[in-house]
């Protein structure tokens, strides 16, 4: 599968009909990337080349030259020489950017203004046309731009930028802009061919106008022109656009004799592809028309007349977009075309307007629009009527985030447009019943466990609690009153709805909790029902739980397999006496799950035994994570422990040590209390030097500090470069204080727990965040956990830097493990059995 060429795919696609929209796009896009086209129309088979079918024996020729121009010509030179292997003995293309080839001088000219590189472009191209005698053969590349890159003389270039500038606020159409441009050259309208006369000439022709006109592609160098120097005289005096030297096109068809003109790619390869595309993902398709230069009200008109459920209507062409004169809006036509379309959208339908050279006047290729987009323009107070009409979409799409980012192409076949109208949900597809009950967690409080019901699919998520919880988490209601609420509130909102519309529910489950907080239904109810309809949709769509959070976010990956964060003393608030530090963990440095695992395992048999050594077994207790917890003795004593386990066990991959400090929970007004010490932040600074120091593998340090104190986690993480200093209380999972965090440079990590935000679709968001800025993201359980395994499923389908799950040997922890080595197709106890 070759690379995406739609760059920002996975922000974009927060819905199902998103997904499909954006992947049938990407379909037509790749339909139509030049180097695809060329390999998929030109072949060499011994000495003979076969374009389209038709076959020419390069045998017969004395030499075989290239030349070409327009925006695909200098991509199409490379390939073509690629495909030719040494056969090409001589060329010259004009493009938008050089590329290095063997006997083709490449340049790169400007458009859509002509400039004196594009004559000096064209010197060199007429050069070699001269030098083509009558055994030669002529490879033409012709493609979309030629009209400005090529210009024979400077004479001609002046011509050319004075009659384009006249024609911009002219009114005039495209068509009658070429009659002129065909008469005021000696290469266009034919004039190449006449140049080329009479060697053989193979015109390969990327049009970038739909209808199928080959002779308008780069004003026709080598077609015949039925249009006269009357013809066009009449236009410049129609349209009073100043003095031209025009001259007639050849009209001998001697000229024309020994050239063929072959259309490689147009409009419809990519609307064909699209249309496969749709079919594929179970959509009715129409192609409803190519046609040029519709307005933007006739294009609306004619891709929402009926459509039905379940349909792509695809259309391909340019919009003409009449700007007033003095109008400053920023955008191209297809933002506006889709700033037009926006308030005629029905719920449910997306549209999206592409310039397939991915330039749509400005840096962005197009826009993708749904009810989403307008309900983010509301949220922002943007008017979208007002951006129309002030002909200003570039600045209303970068507001809501909805631009398509491709990045210029070298492709070009003017615009693609589809109207997606969703499928009438099928009962296996939508939420049939929401139901909730009490249960226990590990420490023997109550929880909920939330089962989602689509038709015949369901999803059951148990929540877990924290007990050193973030000041900034969401809220908690308690689990009756979550029970009663996700059965009545939540369930009459969300039966009805797409389950694999993940965006849309968490959208409702945020609207019904009414504020940050989500205390209008509590954040374990929240959590409960977006979850556990994560789970639904995934057995709806017949996908293991992490496949379908690795389609929803996208396929990134900071790690092929989480790195396990294996917790073996607990302490703090996790354990009734013992250290003030909650936790202290081993890090396997592998991404081999099984590996990690049997390691762990060891060391934590190996730490038993040197804690039994020293300590009396009841002294020894297991703490909320299943970790031991020995007596208070010094704040080195547990890293001393866990060092020396590491040491003593002879484990094959390199272990690491991590700590979680959870320094909020021995935090008191403005000092720290550890271990009976009173410290301030700076004092606290100083002990954390000297344990690094003391031990150069605690390469994993969690809150540090106290959940407010940025700037201390910020001067922490700058005295230690080489650690990866985490948030969880300082970010609770909560993207606006990551981004805060990011800013002041206080974590390279961060704890990521579903619960301390109330919703998957938020989860995301802040890991994204996470992704976009090298953050390594640890998915986390709680200290209060249940059976349920779906963090293993969130590690593994996020391919984030690790997985933090406590200890291996409590139930409610083993059961993360034994999910992410099942995924990850090792069971070690399957292999301990052997
Ligand atoms: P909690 O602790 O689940 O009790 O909040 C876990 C942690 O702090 O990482
Ligand atoms: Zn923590």
């Amino acid at each position: 599968m070759s690379k995406n060429i739609i760059k920002n795919t996975h922000r974009l696609a927060t819905s199902q009909a998103r997904c499909d929209a954006l992947a049938i796009a990407e379909a037509g896009l790749q339909a139509i990337d030049t180097q695809t086209v060329l390999r998929n129309s030109v072949e060499l088979d011994g000495t003979v080349m076969r374009v389209a079918g038709q076959r020419f024996d390069l045998a017969h020729y004395d030499h075989t030259y290239v030349i070409g121009f327009g925006k695909a010509a200098c991509t199409a030179a490379f390939t073509l020489e690629q495909i030719l292997i040494d056969r090409v003995k001589e060329g010259a293309v004009v493009g938008l950017s050089e590329r290095v080839c063997q006997t083709i001088d490449t340049y790169a000219g400007t458009h859509p203004m002509p400039s004196a590189q594009n004559y000096t472009a064209t010197k060199h191209i007429e050069e070699v046309a001269h030098r083509a005698k009558e055994n030669d053969l002529v490879l033409v590349i012709v493609s979309g731009g030629g009209s400005a890159l090529l210009c024979s003389s400077m004479g001609e270039c002046d011509q050319g930028q004075k009659l384009f500038n006249a024609f911009l606020s002219s009114g005039g159409t495209i068509e009658e802009l070429n009659t002129v441009r065909k008469h005021i050259s000696h290469l266009k309208g034919g004039g190449l061919a006449k140049v080329l006369y009479p060697a053989t000439v193979v015109s390969l022709i990327f049009s970038d106008v739909p209808g199928g006109d080959l002779s308008a592609v780069a004003s026709g160098p080598t077609c015949y022109d039925d249009s006269t120097v009357e013809e066009a005289q009449a236009i410049i005096d129609r349209y009073d656009l100043g003095q031209f030297n025009l001259n007639e096109t050849p009209k001998d068809l001697t000229y024309f004799k020994r050239v063929h003109n072959i259309p490689i790619v147009s409009n419809m390869t990519a609307l064909t592809a699209m249309q496969a595309a749709a079919w594929t993902l179970g959509y009715q398709t129409d192609i409803v028309s190519a046609t040029q230069y519709a307005t933007a009200g006739d294009t609306v008109e004619l891709l929402q007349t009926e459509p039905a459920a379940g349909s792509v209507r695809l259309m391909g062409g340019e919009t003409k977009v009449t700007v007033p004169p003095g109008n400053t809006g920023i955008g191209g036509r297809n933002g506006q075309l889709a700033l037009s379309m926006l308030p005629r959208l029905q719920p449910g339908q997306v549209f999206v307007s592409l310039a397939s050279d991915g330039y749509d006047n400005t840096d962005t290729a197009g826009a993708i629009v749904d009810q989403q987009t307008a309900a983010t323009a509301t949220t922002l107070g943007l008017s979208m009527t007002k951006y129309a009409a002030a002909f200003d979409s570039y600045p209303f799409f970068t507001a809501v985030g909805d631009h398509i980012d491709t990045g210029v192409l070298d492709s070009n076949v003017s615009d693609l447009l589809l109207l997606l109208t969703p499928k009438v949900a099928t009962a296996t597809d939508v939420i049939t019943d929401i139901t909730a009950k009490v249960i226990k967690d590990s420490r023997g409080n109550s929880t909920i466990s939330v089962t989602v019901i689509a038709g015949e699919h369901a999803g059951t998520f148990a929540v877990p609690s924290g007990a050193s919880t973030g000041a900034r988490e969401v809220s908690v209601v308690p689990a009756s009153a979550a029970a009663t609420i996700v059965q009545n509130a939540i369930r009459s909102a969300l039966v009805g709805m797409l389950v694999t519309d993940q965006a849309a529910i968490d959208q409702k489950l945020r609207t019904l909790g009414g504020d940050a907080s989500l205390s209008g239904v509590g954040g374990n109810a929240a959590i409960g029902v977006s979850v556990a309809a994560c789970k639904a949709a995934a057995a709806a769509q017949g996908l293991p739980v992490h496949a379908y959070i690795a389609d929803l976010f996208g396929h990134q990956s900071q790690a092929p397999a989480p790195r396990l964060l294996v917790n073996l003393i607990n302490g703090g608030a996790h354990a009734k006496v013992g250290s003030s530090i909650q936790e202290h963990q081993i890090i396997p440095d592998t991404d081999d799950v099984a590996a990690a695992h049997v390691a762990a395992v060891a060391v934590q048999q190996t730490l038993h035994q040197l804690l039994l050594q020293d300590f009396a077994p009841k002294q020894v207790t297991i703490g909320d994570e299943g970790g031991f917890v020995i007596p208070s003795v010094g704040i080195d004593t547990p890293f001393m422990y866990v060092k020396a386990a590491i040491e003593q066990t002879n484990t094959v991959v390199p272990i690491l040590m991590g700590a979680d400090m959870a320094a909020s929970s021995f935090y008191n007004k403005g000092e720290y209390e550890l271990e009976g010490k009173r410290l301030v932040a700076g004092e606290l600074q100083t002990l954390y030097r000297s344990l690094h120091t003391q031990f150069p593998q605690l390469q994993l340090v969690e809150d540090p500090f106290v959940e407010h104190d940025y700037a201390a986690f910020a001067c922490y993480q700058a005295a230690q470069p080489a650690v990866t200093c985490i948030g969880d209380d300082l970010t609770t999972t909560n993207k606006a204080s990551l981004q805060k965090a990011i800013t002041a440079g206080a974590v390279t990590g961060i704890i990521i727990k579903p619960n301390q935000i109330g919703t998957l679709s938020d989860t995301l968001a802040t890991m994204q965040l996470a992704y976009d800025h090298g953050v390594r993201c640890i998915v986390s359980h709680r200290s209060g956990e249940t059976m349920d395994d779906f963090i293993a499923d969130l590690a593994y389908g996020t391919k984030c830097y690790g997985l933090k799950a406590g200890a291996p040997n409590q139930p409610e922890r083993a059961a993360k493990y034994d999910r992410l080595l099942s995924i990850t197709n090792y069971n070690t106890y399957d292999n301990q059995s052997n």
